[in-house]
């Protein structure tokens, strides 16, 4: 994220620069700013302090709602520029996407690569709710897995998913389209790491993943929560498990964004102990 008020703070009044939203997001060639209606009036100014400060940048997006649907995807509106589908890089991973028609993050980037750094050569990865790919390419390229399956429902995102596994020259990284509620059940064989990346309906989905993961393995739940009960939720997630009669062991959790005031997007690395 970049501070857009340090960009603007000489252009524009201070209670204009108190409702400018602080940063945005560029993803390869796009910026995604957030403008308040009330501030519409100076959009060209924003534009062009962006523009000024970050060459590389082609095309401007205002985020006129929230990420929302199955697909996670806002809605936005074009200010600048034509071409939405860009290739955003990270670790030495290249992802080609369109932010309007798929999912996808540059704020989750430390995530990806921290992620990635714990898997042990040889293991078996299932990224569920995979989007373009971008877990399963960079763990792909910074580990050595010896096989990283990602399953995902938008079609388009499917799409960019397997151009990113051709882009990255990878031969051990598997995209398959449709409900990880259908696919996953009738995957072959254990898992020894499975993630979870989709804070909002994670929890309808634990059953999914019964019988698929290896005792001692790991599952790498996201959740929102709100900042007050952060400390409980280790104990509920455990809980949300044992509903599904699987017995896992919080060994590390942390904070990895931000979804609304006080509400914060958190992972929890689960160690599978056994089934019940
Ligand atoms: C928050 S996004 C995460 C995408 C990707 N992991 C990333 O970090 O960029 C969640 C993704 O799950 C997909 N999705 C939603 N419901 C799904 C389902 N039942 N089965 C498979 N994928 C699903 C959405 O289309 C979206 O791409």
């Amino acid at each position: 994220m970049v501070s857009l008020k340090e960009a603007l703070k000489d252009k524009l009044s201070e209670e204009e620069l108190r409702i400018l939203r602080r940063g945005f997001e560029i993803i390869g060639n796009v910026a995604i700013i957030e403008i308040p209606d009330d501030l519409m009036h100076k959009s060209e100014l924003i534009v062009s302090a962006i523009l000024w400060r970050h060459k590389n940048v082609k095309t401007v997006l205002r985020k006129v709602g929230e990420v929302s649907g199955a697909f996670r995807v806002a809605k936005y509106e074009k200010l600048h520029g034509e071409e939405t589908e860009t290739i955003a890089k990270e670790y030495g991973c290249r992802f080609l996407v369109d932010p309007t028609k798929a999912y996808f993050s540059s704020k989750l980037s430390i995530e990806r690569e921290r992620i990635a750094k714990l898997v042990k050569d040889g293991e078996r990865v299932l990224v569920m709710f995979a989007g373009v790919g971008p877990y399963a390419i960079v763990i792909a390229k910074l580990s050595k897995p010896r096989e990283v399956v990602g399953v995902e429902l938008n079609s388009v995102a499917v799409d960019y998913f397997r151009k990113n596994i051709k882009l990255n020259k990878l031969n051990n990284v598997v995209a398959i389209e449709g409900d990880v509620a259908k696919i996953v059940p009738k995957l072959e064989g254990k898992f020894d790491r499975i993630l979870m990346p989709a804070p909002y309906s994670a929890k309808d989905f634990v059953h999914v993943i019964k019988g698929k993961i290896v005792e001692g393995g790991f599952v790498h739940y996201y959740t929102f929560e709100s900042e007050n009960h952060e400390d409980e939720l280790p104990k509920k997630v455990e809980e949300v498990f044992l509903q599904n009669k699987m017995v896992v062991k919080t060994r590390f959790m942390r904070k990895c964004g931000n979804f609304a005031p006080y509400v914060n997007r958190y992972v929890l690395d689960l160690e599978f102990i056994r089934e019940v």
